[in-house]
């Protein structure tokens, strides 16, 4: 199971392209290592490094709504506190349980499934948004 970046999740603004590539990069690195029986402190450690990617961009793409007074900030942002939900229970059941098919499945779905769905239907609209706008920067 391995999900790569493509140049069909493009925005087409390259901050925002270049955090979800990261991001997308790093979740399938998550997944593969928990596929492959890292230990668990890998595991946490790259939990970690989401933690503080995702959080960095949430922010940026935030940043960038508010700028640009963004009708759909709201949902938006309605939308990644889904997604922090999802890691910090992830997190939490890694750091009481061992690896479970369950553990696995649902990295898959609430975190990259999820994500790879919120680029092409929430970020892409923002993208098209602020480029039309012309308020490309963060
Ligand atoms: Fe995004
Ligand atoms: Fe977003």
């Amino acid at each position: 199971m391995t999900t790569t970046w493509s140049n069909s999740l493009k925005t087409g603004l390259e901050w925002q392209d270049a955090q979800h590539r990261e991001l997308i990069d790093e979740m399938d690195l998550l997944l593969n290592s928990m596929e492959t029986g890292a230990s668990r402190e890998a595991l946490v450690e790259i939990f970690y490094f989401l933690d503080s990617y995702v959080i960095h961009h949430f922010g940026e793409e935030k940043t960038a709504m508010e700028k640009a007074r963004y009708p759909e900030l709201g949902l938006h942002l309605l939308e990644h506190t889904i997604f922090i939900t999802s890691l910090v229970e992830l997190k939490s059941d890694l750091s009481k349980n061992d690896v479970s098919p369950e553990l696995k499945a649902k990295t898959k779905d609430q975190l990259i499934d999820w994500f790879v769905k919120h680029i092409g239907q929430v970020d892409k609209k923002l993208g098209a948004f602020l480029i039309t706008n012309g308020l490309e920067e963060a």
